[in-house]
C-alpha cells in the first residue's frame, strides 16, 4: 500500500487591476454575460467568457429551467458554444463571473463539477490545456489547466 499526495497550484489577485490587460478584458466580458443569465429560481447569475486561438471570444450565461435539472451553467453554455461554431480552434482561457442580490460575488466562482469534466473534454480535444479566471471582486483566482481542479480524472484513457 501507498500514501501517494497530489499537490495543485494557483494564483491569487486581489483584485482586477492585478490582471494583465488581455485577462482584464477577458474577465469584463464575463461580468458583462453574467447580466444576462437566466436565473429566475436561483436569482444567482453567472457568465463566463472563453477566448479562442483564434482570437474569437464566445459569452454564455446561466440558462435555468422550471424543471431544475434542464438548466445549463455558464461555463457549459459558452464553451459548447465555442466547440460547436469554431471546432478547430483550441480555447485559450475561461473567466468566469457571478452576481447575486449583493452584487458580484466577493469570492472567485468555482466551477461544479459538471462543468469541470466539460472543460477537462475540451482540453482532451485540442490536446492544449485551459487557463480558468476565476472571477471575484476581492478575489481573482487564476489556474493553469484543469488538472489543478479535478486530479484525478475520468477521460478518454478510462474508457
Ligand atoms: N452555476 C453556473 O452557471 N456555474 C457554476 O459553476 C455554478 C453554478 C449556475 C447554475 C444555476 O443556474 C445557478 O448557478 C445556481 O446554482
Amino acid at each position: 500500500m501507498k500514501h501517494k499526495t497530489i499537490e495543485i497550484s494557483y494564483t491569487e489577485c486581489d483584485s482586477i487591476e492585478e490582471l494583465t490587460i488581455d485577462d482584464a478584458m477577458l474577465v469584463n466580458e464575463a461580468r458583462d454575460a453574467s447580466k444576462n443569465g437566466w436565473a429566475p429560481y436561483s436569482d444567482f447569475h453567472v457568465g463566463a467568457a472563453v477566448i479562442l486561438e483564434n482570437g474569437k471570444i464566445i459569452k454564455g450565461n446561466n440558462q435555468e429551467n422550471a424543471a431544475y435539472p434542464s438548466g445549463l451553467c455558464a461555463e457549459r453554455v459558452a464553451l459548447f458554444s465555442a466547440n460547436a461554431n469554431y471546432p478547430d480552434s483550441p480555447i485559450v482561457s475561461i473567466a468566469i463571473s457571478a452576481y447575486n442580490k449583493n452584487g458580484l460575488t466577493t469570492q472567485s466562482i468555482k466551477p461544479c463539477g459538471a462543468c469541470r469534466q466539460a472543460i477537462l473534454e475540451s482540453e482532451t480535444r485540442f490536446g492544449k490545456s485551459i487557463r480558468l479566471i476565476l472571477d471575484g471582486s476581492e478575489e481573482i483566482t487564476i489556474i493553469d489547466g484543469i488538472g489543478h481542479l479535478l486530479p484525478l480524472s475520468f477521460g478518454k484513457e478510462s474508457l
